[in-house]
């Protein structure tokens, strides 16, 4: 499976360090940035993501974005068409954004989450599967929202 990652400087650090727990298990990474720990606007980040994902060129089906919170990258992600964006900050809520909400981007907090819990958030919510059902009906009216 391939994953693509952003982050701005204050996730720089949790994000290089998701990529190589990835790399390690198998991921394809597509990492778009940021790439120094020069300041820079989280915004820009989760539009490529986000980008990448919906429109699937580079094949990357799910994305990871992190900042100092978490939460700025998740709101600008939220803006983006086609993207369902949970900020996630412990395990059971990494796989309910999966099963439950089918998120196709998850983000964290470098300044929030050390990187124990978000080896384990992302490992669970990349293996969770959405389990459909009455969930997808909710899904369609998430995604309604957007017209
Ligand atoms: C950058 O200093 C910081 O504001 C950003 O990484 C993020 O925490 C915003 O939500």
């Amino acid at each position: 499976m391939k994953i693509a990652m952003g982050s701005d400087h204050g996730g720089i650090h949790l994000k290089n360090h998701i990529k190589q727990f990835l790399e390690e298990k198998g991921y394809e990474v597509i990492d778009h940035g940021t790439y120094t720990e020069d300041s820079c606007d989280y915004p820009d980040f989760a539009e490529k993501v986000c980008k990448d994902v919906v429109n699937g060129e580079s094949g990357a089906e799910k994305g990871i974005l992190v900042c100092g919170t978490g939460i700025g990258i998740s709101m600008a992600a939220n803006k983006c068409k086609g993207i369902r964006a949970a900020l996630v900050a412990d395990v059971f809520s990494a796989k309910m954004a999966a099963e439950h909400n089918n998120a196709n981007v998850i983000c964290m907090g470098e300044r929030t989450t050390g990187v124990g819990l978000a080896e384990m958030m992302v490992e669970t919510f990349l293996t969770t599967p959405f389990a459909g059902g009455r969930h997808q009906r909710r899904i369609d009216k998430i995604m309604a929202l957007e017209e």
